[in-house]
């Protein structure tokens, strides 16, 4: 059996992550005071992915002002508390060998949702804690509260909470840092020709519409300095029958994002477009990668994600060029140790936790 590139180590700019198996992006609406903190679920929960052997453990979506948040429960790095109180997990994540990152998010039209479990669905009311959404245009996702058009100068001032968070999370210690531009989140509702009907320079040609991730890149780029690893996470497409986002919008986009100062461009798909109809099933996404892949000019690095569930399926993803990293995120779950069970199964052998080396299978 050749070894497979998947535990081969990737240096991005001056991090190196010790394998290509990495954790994607979970929402686990916890902040249970409704505060953005981290509390010992997260601890644990983002720690068992490092002890599990995740070469990157990917935070999930970090709201960057409180307005951005998904639900009143997300995490949040608006403040110098929520700072400080990541740093124990950076901390454990760093210890055990893994690299920590963090994804920074504001939702948009999006925000102010009730979590996945709730038994309402939809907004949350504002006399129950939730708040005025904010969009490129006054267009609602179906289903949720119409938000109010940011105007230009806001538009500024959320660039600048995107700077201050990013200051935040590397102060705190996340060594990746990853922007949120898919899923119907905000920076993908002004990239998508559905949800930004703009006719200022925010709205109109790609270039117009690709202005605020652009443009957040960069100023994350400058506060970051040349050595920190930025992400973009894209949808590769809204899946619309007509006049949606697309791969080929994507591709040029994670393009001039890369001139811009983006480093890996995290190829997801979907989010903007409600009762879009998506094909979903084993590795779905992985061509929208691979297509991604064979348009940006080294050294610009794409990893894919969705539905790769097994130590073949990642193992052959990166091997047949197709991606340089895999992200697994509900396998993860199920198994936050699936990369040490991973690597037994395609017979590389990599470092276990020394607590655990009485549990590593032998031949
Ligand atoms: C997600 N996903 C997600 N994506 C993202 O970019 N930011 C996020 O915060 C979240 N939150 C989240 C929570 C939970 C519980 C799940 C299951 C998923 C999407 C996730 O990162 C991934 O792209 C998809 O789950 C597809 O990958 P898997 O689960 O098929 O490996």
């Amino acid at each position: 059996m050749t070894a497979s590139a998947l535990f081969t180590p990737l240096t991005v700019r001056a991090t190196t992550m010790r394998n290509r198996l990495w954790v994607a992006p979970m929402c686990q609406y916890s902040a249970e005071e409704r505060d953005g903190l981290t509390t010992d679920w997260h601890l644990v929960h983002l720690g068992s992915f490092a002890v599990g052997g995740a070469g990157l453990v990917m935070t999930e979506a970090t709201a960057v002002s409180p307005e951005g948040r998904i639900s009143p429960e997300d995490l949040g790095i608006w403040t110098d508390e929520q700072r400080d109180r990541f740093a124990r997990i950076t901390a454990f994540i760093r210890a055990q060998g893994a690299v920590a990152g963090i994804q920074l998010a504001h939702a948009g039209r999006k925000a102010s949702t009730w979590r996945t479990w709730a038994e309402q669905q939809g907004s949350v009311p504002l006399e129950e804690g939730g708040w005025e959404t904010v969009g490129p245009s006054a267009v609602a996702f179906d289903g949720y509260r119409a938000p109010r058009a940011l105007t230009v100068p806001e538009i500024a001032g959320v660039v600048d909470d995107f700077v201050a968070a990013a200051r935040r999370a590397l102060d705190a210690g996340f060594e990746v840092l990853e922007l949120h531009a898919a899923h119907g989140y905000l920076v993908h509702q002004f990239l998508s020709p559905l949800s930004n009907l703009r006719d200022d320079e925010y709205g109109g040609p790609l270039e117009n519409r690709a202005r605020l991730l652009l443009e957040v890149v960069a100023a994350v780029r400058a506060e970051a300095g040349e050595g920190v690893p930025l992400f973009v996470r894209f949808s590769a497409t809204d899946w619309a029958e007509t006049g949606g986002w697309t791969e080929e919008d994507t591709a040029v986009v994670a393009g001039w994002a890369a001139e811009a100062g983006a480093d890996v461009m995290d190829i997801s798909s979907g989010g903007n477009l409600a009762g879009a109809r998506i094909p979903v099933g084993p590795l779905y996404q992985v061509p929208f990668a691979g297509y991604v892949k064979e348009r940006v000019p080294e050294p610009v690095r794409v990893s894919a994600v969705g539905l790769i569930t097994t130590p073949q399926e990642a193992a052959d993803v990166v091997d047949s060029g197709r991606a340089d990293a895999v992200m697994l995120g509900r396998e993860m779950l199920r198994d936050p140790h699936f990369p040490l069970r991973a690597a037994t199964a395609l017979g590389t052998t990599i470092p276990w936790p020394v607590q655990y080396e009485r549990a590593r299978p032998r031949p």
